[in-house]
């Protein structure tokens, strides 16, 4: 999937949430976006994923211009797989009913056939046996994960995570962060905002620094984390890894 932003820009009062940011990127693969926090990573992928709209500038994916109007939008917003930090769950549907919801009421699924596709990707999150438990029985990890499996279940254009490990445990996160990586091997497209630097640099094919709402650096993990990385993101990486 080909991306390319133009120049975007975001405000909150006076405060530029995203003052021009502008790249290119000919096959996004695993695009991984760090920087301090409060940088603009999530309005970004806000902005990407259709739930928020830009001041200015243009985003086009494979070519084709976002549309930020409210009818395009919904057009959109149904090719994207989002998990974002909290657990967007409906606390009211069991797991496997969150996974079926947007198959059946978006997708044009049958019921059967929703329970079909569901039930297969909560057994390949080792979920199966919480199909039936409500948002408020579940553990933090077993919740995002169970919002990753929804987000795939539509067999999104692109995934957008942001911060899918930041509320679990070690172990929780190893096993999400197992889950991203088995994506990529997958050849999924997919943009993800972490502070979990050692994956960032494992799994990223291409690593953006995103600090005070510019775009700092675009480049390799290699590159990005190496002796050549910007002044900028090499005082941020010392800093983060210093711990
Ligand atoms: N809805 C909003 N209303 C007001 N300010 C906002 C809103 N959303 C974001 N901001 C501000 O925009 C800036 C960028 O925030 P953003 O959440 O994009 O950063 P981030 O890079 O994702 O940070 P973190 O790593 O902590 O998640 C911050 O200063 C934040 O306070
Ligand atoms: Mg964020």
């Amino acid at each position: 999937m080909k991306l390319k932003l133009t120049n975007l820009a975001r405000s909150f009062g006076e405060h530029k949430a995203l003052d021009g940011v502008t790249f290119e990127v000919e096959n996004c693969g695993a695009l991984v976006f760090i920087g301090p926090s409060g940088g603009g990573k999530s309005t970004l992928l806000r902005i990407l994923a259709g739930l928020e709209k830009p001041d200015s500038g243009e985003v086009q994916i494979n070519g084709e211009r976002l549309v930020f109007e409210e009818q395009r939008l919904q057009q959109h917003r149904r090719k994207i797989g989002v998990v974002f930090q909290g657990f967007n769950l409906f606390p009211h549907l069991s797991a496997v009913e969150n996974i079926e919801l947007p198959l059946t009421a978006v997708h044009g699924h049958s019921p059967a056939q929703a329970r079909e596709v569901s039930m297969e990707l909560l057994r390949r999150f080792q979920l199966a046996a919480h199909a039936d438990k409500k948002p408020a029985a579940l553990s933090g990890g077993q919740k995002q994960r169970i919002a990753i499996a929804r987000a795939l279940a539509v067999q999104p254009q692109m995934l957008l995570l942001d911060e899918p490990t930041s509320a679990l445990d070690p172990a929780m996160t190893a096993e999400v962060l197992e889950t991203i990586e088995l994506l990529k091997d997958q050849g999924r497209d997919f943009i993800l905002a972490t502070h979990e630097m050692g994956f960032a640099r494992k799994v990223a094919d291409q690593v953006a620094f995103i600090a005070e709402g510019k775009l700092v650096e675009l480049g390799a993990p290699g590159a990005v984390f190496g002796e050549t990385a910007l002044g900028e993101t090499r005082r941020f990486l010392e800093r983060v890894l210093r711990w």
